[in-house]
């Protein structure tokens, strides 16, 4: 089964909705259609980037996605503060990031939590990008698998196979993020074949062959491609290189 590779830029809490504006329009000059055909390019923008994100787009008819960085399990009500999926859906939101280590360290997310949200998002039909990854002591001890695995399953229960389908995993091991030492490729493929292992086991092996495994991590243009070469990585999930417009166009054109 082909997967079309996915290059997702999560700005993380930075840029004005005006610098939002400025950085998606020089993205969309820096990439030509071939481009855009070979890799989907999605931008993760804070809450309150994605109205003038969506004007802009539809206006200029950009082959650009975008989505939000986190959702509230939540329809709407007395949540102060959060966001729902249908808010986002309403923005014409593709994606919504869900479970990223930052959210799991200061916001104390819990795979239960984690689980809840992926259901909110299928509930507004967004597709979530989980993303799941070992802190550094445990890749120490040589349990990083077994602890990205159990992340997986306590995000994906009780979710169908149907849902699952379109869901994307994001491989984000948490020494690697922010801090310029990217995974080498041989690890990035060594937890990419192991959650679609277990995704074949959790659902179908057809299932498995479809999910889209980003990596996620220090990338840059300089690294990316030998992660994109490995087999069961289909993609890379971009914090602090996806707000600089110039290298995030070359990390989509990795080839
Ligand atoms: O979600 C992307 C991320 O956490 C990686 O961040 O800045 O290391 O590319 P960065």
């Amino acid at each position: 089964m082909t997967r079309r590779p996915l290059m997702a830029g999560n700005w993380k809490m930075n840029l004005t909705h005006l610098e939002a504006i400025a950085l998606v329009q020089k993205l969309a000059f820096s990439l030509n259609d071939d481009d855009l055909e070979k890799v989907e390019v999605a931008v993760l923008p804070p809450f309150t980037d994605i109205r003038s994100v969506q004007t802009l787009i539809d206006a200029d008819r950009y082959n650009i996605a975008y989505g939000a960085q986190d959702l509230s399990q939540h329809d709407s009500g007395a949540y102060t503060g959060d966001i729902s999926g249908a808010m986002l859906a309403k923005l014409g939101c593709t994606y919504v990031v869900v479970g990223h280590s930052e959210r799991r360290e200061y916001h104390a997310e819990t795979d239960e939590l984690v689980a809840a949200k992926i259901k909110a998002a299928y509930k507004h039909e967004l597709t979530p990008i989980l993303c799941v990854g070992e802190p550094l002591e445990v890749r120490q001890e040589n349990r990083h698998v077994e602890h990205t695995l159990a992340q997986l399953d306590g995000a994906l229960d009780g979710l169908g196979a149907a849902q699952a389908a379109s869901i994307v995993v994001a491989y984000e091991p948490v020494w690697a993020i922010g801090t310029g030492e990217v995974a080498t490729p041989d690890d990035a493929q060594e937890m990419a074949a192991a959650i679609r292992e277990r995704l074949a086991k959790l659902y179908s092996a057809e299932v498995a062959a479809g999910v889209r495994i980003l990596y996620g991590g220090s990338v840059k243009a300089a690294n990316v491609k030998p992660i994109m070469e490995q087999p069961d990585v289909d993609g890379a999930l971009v914090g602090g290189a996806s707000i600089v417009a110039d290298e995030f166009a070359l990390i989509a054109r990795y080839h």
